[in-house]
């Protein structure tokens, strides 16, 4: 298998469209000397239509083998009725799980051209660029028990598990640290230790981290009420925010409405490096799979299209190509394009498809 094979899984709703921008992308750097090889492969919804099952064995083995996975959204109010165990949703946390992807890192991104698109005023949000790193492996999404059991007495009684260890802690830190070295050195560390064990550990266990290895980062800790508070109030404080599975699936889509549009986020999710040094990853938009636009045309491809450069940056090693193809994405947004959902008066509205044209004109300008 060649290094630079990636699965694409389009998965449901406008996946498959934004996908296909994505396509075009690699098609314009393989006309450019790098060869990309694409392998095809069905997840969520439209597994469960062939298979019954929203993730297959083979898919699964693919995606270990492969290693480097881009994958476009999950679900639809067809499968709302569907057992937990089948839906959708489950065959993206099984691919997380089990390609051990516990970094997930969300970058929220105010570009300068989007600056009005944002709830909030442009001078709180002008030049904003934080990074939310999410835990992706533990926490309450996978801990045991859980479930839904019968009492005695005829009611029912639920149960999710919020359960960290410290190897847990240490290797998300350490990825935290690391990014804010890169940045503007500092980490802001999320939980509620004043009511949860997990937060108590979580906090004990990142301080370690820090004193140990990485004095010269600035760390603080925030409760994750505060944090939220905090996002929306002077979201340019934060420089990395590091947190546990549930608030990190919070606080990235609070982080991701002041940039404008969640049709605008790109995210990854890495494993440990292996013994090559190489480290399974998976790209997604950040936005989901959009039932209500789907199959019209209308859907924004740049969140996908900036997974795909965090794919060029973080599985490729090629950070100039992904800064290309970046600035390509600023410059067709100050141009004027603008997809429905970041549409604002005196701008040109383009079709999902013109919208990835248009990028790859920006592409060719950067030649
Ligand atoms: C996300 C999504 C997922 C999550 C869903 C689709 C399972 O909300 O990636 O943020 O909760 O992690
Ligand atoms: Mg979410």
């Amino acid at each position: 298998m060649s290094a630079r094979t990636i699965l694409f899984l389009p998965g449901d709703g406008i996946g498959p469209e934004v996908m296909e921008e994505v396509r075009r992308v690699i098609g314009w750097y393989a006309r450019r000397q790098l060869p990309l090889e694409v392998e095809e492969d069905l997840v969520g919804g439209a597994a469960y239509d062939r298979y019954g099952t929203p993730l297959t064995e083979a898919t699964l083995e693919k995606a270990k083998t492969i290693g480097t996975v881009m994958f476009g959204a999950v679900g639809g109010p067809k499968y709302d009725s569907l057992p937990f165990e089948v839906k959708p949703e489950r065959g993206l946390l099984r691919l997380r799980k089990e390609l051990g992807l516990f970094a997930n890192l969300r970058p929220a991104m105010v570009f300068p051209a989007l600056a009005d698109a944002s709830s909030l005023k442009r001078e709180l949000v002008e030049g904003l660029d934080i990074m939310i790193l999410r835990e992706l492996t533990g926490g309450v999404y996978f801990g045991e028990p859980r479930g839904i059991e019968r009492l005695p007495d005829g009611q029912e009684r639920a149960v999710d598990t919020q359960v960290y260890t410290t190897g847990e802690i240490e290797r998300i830190a350490r990825v935290a640290f690391e990014l804010a070295r890169a940045r503007k050195n500092k980490v802001t560390s999320v939980e509620k230790a004043n009511v949860m064990h997990t937060g108590v550990l979580w906090r004990r266990v990142v301080q370690t981290v820090h004193d140990r290895e990485f004095p010269d980062v600035t760390l603080e800790h925030m409760y994750a009420d505060n944090c939220a508070m905090q996002l929306v109030r002077k979201p340019k404080q934060f420089d990395v925010i590091v947190t546990d599975n549930l608030f990190g699936d919070l606080l990235s889509d609070c982080a991701a409405m002041l940039t404008g549009s969640l049709g605008m986020l790109p995210s990854a999710s890495l494993g440990a490096p292996g013994p090559d040094g190489r480290r399974k990853a998976l790209y997604e938009p950040v936005h989901g799979s959009a039932p209500d636009i789907a199959g019209q045309g209308i859907a924004n491809p740049l969140a996908c299209i900036l997974s795909f450069a965090m794919l060029l940056r973080w599985s490729l090693a090629l950070p100039a190509e992904a800064d290309r193809l970046e600035k390509a994405v600023a410059r067709v947004l100050e141009q004027g394009y603008r997809t429905a959902d970041i549409m604002q008066p005196g701008c040109t509205r383009v079709s999902t498809a013109e919208m990835g044209s248009r990028v790859l004109d920006a592409l060719d300008a950067t030649i």
